[in-house]
């Protein structure tokens, strides 16, 4: 009979065979297929993650983590994971316990920031065998700028933790929790990600993930979002792009209940108004687009990345209830992560 450790070493060829890469930034970078090989490893190591605990695989090796925001399950998951998997974590808060840093090319260094990219990236490199960053975009610049930089300048394996526009390992998580609840895959059944209200002006980091996960795993994928609150373009053409290949189709309207109905999961996330300096506005004049029982009540559960706002997003009916899933969701972010690493470092 094949040893855990054979299985998976053979788990990490196959997501090999398909990706060679060693950059996670939009999440799109394994494809159909890799995307499927690195879904079956972590369901591998969340069958078994307490023997291959003790396994150690990765011994002597390192992870660092540079969150220049604040997290709860990114940083657990992602040290947890690099824990089990017997290598080192080291976390970072960036330009609070590390040196504030330029990212621009060419600037007078004669400001706040001390540390330029080029020189705090490879740095980083030459101590950890992979560099995973958490930066989001800061007052009106919407950019990946910051990881963007990590990306030019960093020599080892990088993980993007959530910039701008993705938020890859919460997508990953994702794909795996629609899969559990389809039996195993979601191909061809509806899910429904839909905007809910938020006070602030979110980015669209995790709806954007959403929709990459949703069309690489083949879903009859329902966007609900009010007017004046359109996904980023260019993103939702290029996550289309997929859908050829996976026979996900890809259906936008203003029409949350519709959206809804007979969903297989209902994703609800608040992120900015297009007009985003009326976005506080706005979005107070949309209670009605809070997720409740009544909007659940033909969907079969009810996913959001967490945190979430209870009464706002999500009523505590449905978060509290029976068809909400955000728990098992979160859990899932140590296993996909510790796929990543698996195929990256063993
Ligand atoms: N969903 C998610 O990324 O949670 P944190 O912001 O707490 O890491």
């Amino acid at each position: 009979m094949q040893t855990l450790e054979s299985r998976l070493h053979d788990g990490v060829s196959r997501v090999r065979h398909h990706w060679k890469g060693t950059r996670l930034m939009d999440g799109l970078e394994p494809g159909v297929e890799g995307t499927a090989a690195l879904l079956d490893l972590a369901r591998l190591y969340r069958a078994h993650r307490l023997e291959i605990g003790r396994l150690r695989l990765l011994a002597g090796r390192a992870v660092a983590g540079l969150f220049f925001d604040p997290s709860l399950r990114t940083h657990t998951s992602m040290e947890v994971a690099t824990g089990r998997l017997g290598a080192h974590f080291v976390y970072l808060q960036g330009g609070e316990g590390t040196w504030k840093m330029e990212f621009e090319d060419g600037v007078v260094m004669n400001g706040a920031a001390q540390e330029h990219v080029r020189e705090a990236a490879p740095v980083l490199s030459s101590y950890a065998d992979v560099l995973a960053v958490r930066a989001f975009p800061k007052g009106e610049v919407e950019d990946e700028t910051v990881i963007r930089a990590f990306a030019a300048h960093a020599g080892s394996p990088l993980m993007n933790l959530e910039s701008a526009f993705a938020h890859p390992c919460q997508g990953l998580a994702d794909q795996l929790t629609m899969s559990d609840l389809g039996g195993g895959n979601f191909r061809g059944r509806k899910v429904c990600l839909t905007w809910a209200p938020h006070p602030r002006p979110l980015p669209q980091a995790v709806p954007l993930s959403f929709v990459r996960s949703a069309i690489l795993g083949g879903a009859d994928l329902h966007v609900a979002m009010p007017e004046g609150f359109d996904l980023h373009e260019e993103e939702m053409a290029r996550a289309a792009s997929f859908c050829h290949d996976t026979g996900a189709k890809l259906t936008t309207t203003r029409d949350p209940d519709a959206a809804c109905d007979g969903a297989l999961a209902v994703y609800a996330k608040g992120w900015r108004a297009n007009d985003r300096a009326n976005h506080e506005a706005l979005a107070a004049s949309l209670s009605h687009w809070t997720v409740d029982a009544k909007r659940m009540k033909n969907a079969n559960a009810f996913l959001h990345c967490l945190p979430v706002r209870r009464n706002v997003i999500v009523t505590d009916e449905v978060l509290d209830g029976p068809k909400s899933r955000v728990i098992p969701q979160a859990a899932n972010r140590e296993p996909v992560q510790a796929a990543v690493l698996l195929s990256w470092l063993l």
